[in-house]
């Protein structure tokens, strides 16, 4: 059976979902950032090391300005309401992603949340914040330029460029799931996709619940990974 350490989540159909039912779209968000820790909860008692939520991205930017502080403001929503939860599960918070040029107000919250949770020693969830997986490649480029300046006989391979990433001390991406009939990777983890098992689900987010999310566990289990090799 295939092992599962590492699940990233693309949590596409939020606004959709509100849509139908006549709400708002930020309705859409609040309800998709419960399920956050529904499925962090799932995903934590299924012995998953890492979940990867994208919650931001750097294309997110083009939204209204009313969208875009309302996502801001979801962190405050999220930890305030579960972070109790969070420590009593043993369940660790880390972010990838440009914290600089997010509010200082939110990536302060993320912060407190890292560093109170530091020393837990559960799952990963880690939040995929103002994330955009070109810029990340771009930058783990600047990142190696930098020191190849001080040490030229330093080579960059295919080995050791997974260091210059944000996710260098995570293992490989075994399972990407996107939630709401889109079948797109949108610049999310593209180098850390290569070898991964694809999964795009009907659901919207927000409707997405945990006995879908172990369903796709249950197919992930069953693929057939040869990772380019022949069995
Ligand atoms: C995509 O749906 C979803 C987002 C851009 C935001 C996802 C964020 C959350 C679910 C909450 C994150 C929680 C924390 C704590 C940061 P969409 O709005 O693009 O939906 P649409 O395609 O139907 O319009």
């Amino acid at each position: 059976m295939n092992k599962l350490k590492h699940v990233a989540i693309i949590m596409d159909g939020n606004g959709r979902w509100a849509r139908a039912k006549g709400y708002p779209r930020t309705q859409g968000h609040l309800v998709g950032t419960d399920n956050v820790r529904n499925i962090a909860i799932a995903a934590n008692d299924e012995g998953i090391e890492v979940l990867t939520v994208f919650a931001f991205s750097t294309e997110n930017w083009k939204r209204s300005k009313d969208e875009i502080d309302y996502l801001m403001k979801l962190p405050f929503v999220f930890f305030d309401k579960f972070m109790k939860e969070l420590m009593e599960r043993n369940i660790k918070i880390t972010m990838i992603g440009e914290m600089e040029d997010i509010p200082k107000d939110t990536a302060k919250i993320f912060n407190k949340a890292m560093e109170q949770t530091s020393k837990n020693t559960g799952m990963i969830l880690n939040f995929a914040m103002n994330y955009g997986s070109r810029f990340e490649i771009v930058r783990a480029f600047n990142k190696f330029l930098d020191e190849y300046k001080n040490d030229n006989s330093l080579e960059l391979t295919e080995d050791n460029f997974n260091n210059y990433l944000y996710t260098k001390d995570f293992p490989e991406v075994d399972l990407m799931i996107r939630t709401s009939g889109e079948q797109r990777i949108s610049n999310f983890l593209l180098w850390q996709l290569a070898y991964s098992e694809l999964i795009f689900v009907q659901e919207a987010w927000p409707e997405f619940t945990p006995e879908s999310f172990k369903k796709c566990l249950d197919e992930f289990k069953k693929r057939d990974r040869r990772f380019g090799g022949v069995k």
